[in-house]
């Protein structure tokens, strides 16, 4: 079973607003994607870890991290789905069809290594593979403008986290089956589209996205939880 992790950083964060990348600001004492990369680098699930930069990024090769010998740059593309396709590119000769990849967004450095196993355990014999996901506490609405259409059936709705883990070949097909399709928001649609039906494993809801400003509090708040 050989597992390769790969790490699309190379967004802007417009929503967060900051004078740099969103995975660049400081979190606890180092910035958010040193957190994320260390999380995925200590768990010694993978073989190595694809990141995503984009070219114009002053920032990444100031890290140490960058540096590190099982962590490869690729570069950065317009979308995620983008991203994540260039990255696995630079796996090409070292992963063999049929491993796994978990795919993880730079903007969530709350992951833990108990999350990472469970869901390799969980997927290792899976057909397809699947992706971390939580149910909903609210009660979720339909709307048609400000009108309220429908009560969803909240058993039948999840929220979508990473990592994504699909087989490698699978997925860079998919991802270039896909290409430029504003439909493919992460890895799982992408199959989905091809007619494939994804798992999802229920993942903690401390593994946040930082999104905006007050993301930053609430994942230092998590970590601190977590030590
Ligand atoms: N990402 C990427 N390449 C892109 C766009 C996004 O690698 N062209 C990465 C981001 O760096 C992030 C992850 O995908 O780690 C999730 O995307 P998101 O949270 O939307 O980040 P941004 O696109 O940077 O933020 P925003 O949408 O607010 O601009
Ligand atoms: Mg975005």
């Amino acid at each position: 079973l050989k597992c390769w992790a790969v790490v699309p950083a190379a967004g802007v964060g417009k929503r967060m607003q900051a004078d740099r990348p969103k995975q660049y600001l400081p979190l606890a004492g180092k910035t958010v994607i040193e957190h994320t990369l260390n999380r995925l680098l200590q768990s010694g699930a993978f073989q190595a870890v694809a990141v995503a930069i984009s070219l114009e990024d002053p920032y990444w090769p100031e890290l140490d991290v960058s540096k590190h010998p099982n962590v490869i740059t690729a570069p950065g593309g317009k979308e995620r789905a983008d991203s994540v396709l260039s990255a696995l590119k630079s796996l090409q000769g070292q992963a063999a069809e049929d491993d796994w990849v978990l795919v993880h967004d730079a903007a969530r450095p709350c992951l833990t290594a108990s999350d990472i196993h469970l869901q390799i355990e969980t997927l290792k014999n899976d057909a397809v593979g699947g992706i971390l996901a939580l149910s909903s506490h609210d009660t979720l609405k339909h709307v048609d403008g400000d009108t309220i259409t429908a009560t969803i059936d909240r058993k039948h709705v999840w929220r979508a986290l990473t990592p994504q883990m699909f087989k490698y070949g699978m997925l860079r097909d998919a991802l270039q089956q896909t290409e430029g399709n504003p439909a493919v928001t992460d890895e799982a649609s992408a199959l989905e589209l091809l007619g494939f039906q994804p798992k999802i494993v229920e993942g903690r809801p401390d593994n946040i996205k930082i999104t905006r400003p007050e993301d930053l509090a609430l994942a230092q708040f998590y970590m601190e939880q977590q030590t």
